[in-house]
């Protein structure tokens, strides 16, 4: 078998990538919601590998590697933390020189390539953690197997847009859809020409 490349994205309804406010958005929990648990407590035992824009690695070491935790933080969260910790955490920059994060290295080049070597390593499943713009390429590329999506209760979000310009066509099949408490959905897609090769 070889290793899964899943992308995660969570966006508005007409496809922009900052986070907004809505009904229930902002409502702090101590346990994980259903959103958290499928796009990543569920997967724990099955990934093993990350792979950031420089943006998000970069966000996400200041607001969840294990040293960024404050002790009102749930027990989820500090979970959340140790897994991404034991996580290889490839991040995708062609400026940045060094990270503090163990476990991380720097990459960059062509995405197919990067992909396709990833792929020829041994390990788990991968999950692509970026924002619009890494996704976008992803997405032209067409190097993901599947996509995992949060659509918020949102139009006219604000951010950049993951859908950009596209050059052709891609096929989806819809695996799974569930609506979640606030109005959120996840999507989760299959890419049917990722499957093919
Ligand atoms: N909705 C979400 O799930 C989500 C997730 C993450 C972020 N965001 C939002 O999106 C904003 C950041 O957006 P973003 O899309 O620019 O972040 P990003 O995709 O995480 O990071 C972009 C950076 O990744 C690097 N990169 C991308 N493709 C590359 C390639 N082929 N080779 C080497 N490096 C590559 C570049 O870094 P260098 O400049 O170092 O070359 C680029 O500036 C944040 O403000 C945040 O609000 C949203």
């Amino acid at each position: 078998m070889t290793r899964k490349i899943t992308v995660n994205m969570y966006m508005t309804l007409d496809g922009y990538g900052e986070f907004p406010k809505y009904p229930g958005s902002d409502i702090p929990s101590k346990e994980p919601g259903e959103g958290f648990t499928d796009m990543w407590i569920k997967r724990y035992d099955s990934v093993d590998t990350i792979l950031y824009g420089r943006k998000s690695y970069e966000g996400h070491v200041a607001v969840h590697s294990e040293s960024a935790r404050k002790a009102s933080d749930p027990e989820y969260l500090f979970e959340f933390s140790r897994f991404l910790g034991r996580c290889q955490k490839i991040v995708l920059s062609h400026f940045l020189k060094k990270t503090e994060w163990q476990n991380s290295r720097i990459t960059k080049g062509d995405l197919k390539r990067i992909v396709a070597r990833l792929k020829r390593e041994p390990g788990k499943d991968i999950i692509v953690d970026a924002g619009p713009s890494l996704v976008q390429e992803f997405i032209r590329r067409g190097v993901a197997d599947d996509y995992r999506i949060i659509v918020w209760p949102v139009i006219l979000g604000r951010g950049k847009n993951y859908w950009g310009s596209m050059l052709k066509q891609q096929t989806l099949k819809l695996l799974s859809v569930k609506s979640l408490k606030h109005g959120e959905l996840i999507l989760h897609y299959e890419t049917l020409q990722a499957r093919k090769s």
